[in-house]
């Protein structure tokens, strides 16, 4: 039986225990949460589970076996720290950290810990994104020459208050909601040269929090990335993403999968491959968040599985995520 203590009560930490539950030999164990109506909830929701005093006891706890780290970005630290000492397997959300002090306390632990660390890059667990990478790794089409991502939120209702809105604490759109993309974009094409970017930044004395990032990052050869993120109060929700080769282009979205464009620009909807995601639990259902956490735990009890993203990607993208946010503070373009 895999015990699990949980970091944080709140949306991801119900989101993962919601997943967990289904999975066989798995028992949700511990759990800590500031705020103790939401550990008191989360008992509730979980009967049998302990609520603990800190985020130390949950990992010291001899019924913690997996460490879920669940809380605000700006608490990852406090939460990994507590957790390495203790050697114990790792989940950690993403994005890895908020500030750049705290990356580069964190990236030689992360990178030298002699247990499994895992980061939250939901979309390494999803099927479109894999085949796409597969297509692309195959020359589907050929050489790489840019790429565009949309990632628009038009409901955004958070107010201020509420950690998101706080960017000291969130990074706002740059860190919480371009980390995921920062990642693909750097499993597509490896390592950025320069970013620049403008970006709102959740100014304080708007009425209502907001925040939109348009950045262009430059790759080492040569390859141009543009992307945009908002949250705002209208408009349309929509992520998709666009590969462009010298031999055609590649769409993906959550919605339709993979689309693949010719020369002509005639469009081919791609059928997954069978098995694209690799030695996964089988039989998983309820999406890619589903299918991540139970693959962390098939790494715990079989050390010969790695996870999809690891300390590399994590550290890899908080870079580029910095980069962009130092970008839009300073008004310069940042080399890497
Ligand atoms: N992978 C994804 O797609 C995805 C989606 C949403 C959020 N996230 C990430 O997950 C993390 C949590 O986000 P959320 O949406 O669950 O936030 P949330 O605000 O819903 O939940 C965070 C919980 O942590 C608690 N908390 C605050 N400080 C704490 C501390 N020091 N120790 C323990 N608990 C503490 C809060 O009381 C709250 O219950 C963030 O880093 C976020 O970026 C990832």
């Amino acid at each position: 039986m895999l015990k699990i203590g949980i970091i944080g009560a709140g949306r991801m930490g119900n989101a993962h225990a919601g997943n967990l539950v289904n999975l066989a030999d798995v028992k949700l164990s511990t759990v800590y949460d500031i705020d103790p109506e939401k550990s008191k909830a989360f008992a509730e929701k979980y009967p049998g589970i302990q609520i603990l005093s800190s985020a130390e006891e949950v990992c010291s706890s001899p019924e913690t076996d997996l460490i879920v780290i669940t809380s605000p970005t700006y608490c990852h630290k406090e939460g990994l720290l507590s957790a390495m000492a203790t050697g114990k397997p790792i989940f950690c959300e993403k994005p890895l950290c908020r500030t750049r002090k705290e990356l580069e306390e964190l990236a030689p632990m992360i990178r030298s810990y002699k247990n499994l660390f895992a980061i939250g890059f939901v979309r390494r667990y999803s099927a479109g994104a894999m085949q796409l990478r597969k297509m692309i790794n195959e020359g589907k089409i050929g050489k790489l020459i840019c790429s565009s991502v949309s990632c628009l939120f038009g409901g955004y209702s958070r107010l201020w208050g509420d950690w998101f809105t706080d960017y000291e604490k969130s990074g706002g759109v740059m860190l919480d909601m371009l980390a995921h993309h920062c990642d693909l974009q750097n499993m597509i094409f490896g390592k950025p040269e320069k970013i620049y970017a403008q970006a709102f930044r959740l100014p304080k004395n708007d009425e209502l929090p907001k925040d939109y990032v348009s950045t262009t990052i430059t790759y080492s050869d040569g390859c141009i990335c543009n992307m945009e993120c908002s949250w705002l109060r209208g408009g349309p929700s929509e992520t998709s993403m666009v590969v462009y080769g010298e031999k055609g282009a590649l769409k993906y979205t959550d919605a339709d999968g993979v689309i693949f464009y010719n020369i002509g620009g005639e469009a081919t909807k791609i059928d997954v491959d069978e098995g694209i995601l690799g030695p996964l639990q089988e039989n998983i259902s309820g999406g890619m968040y589903a299918t991540e956490i139970a693959y962390i735990v098939d790494c715990v009890k079989n050390p010969a599985l790695k996870p999809y993203a690891g300390a590399e990607e994590a550290i890899a993208a908080m870079e580029l995520c910095l980069g962009m946010m130092k970008s839009a503070e300073t008004g310069e373009v940042v080399k890497f």
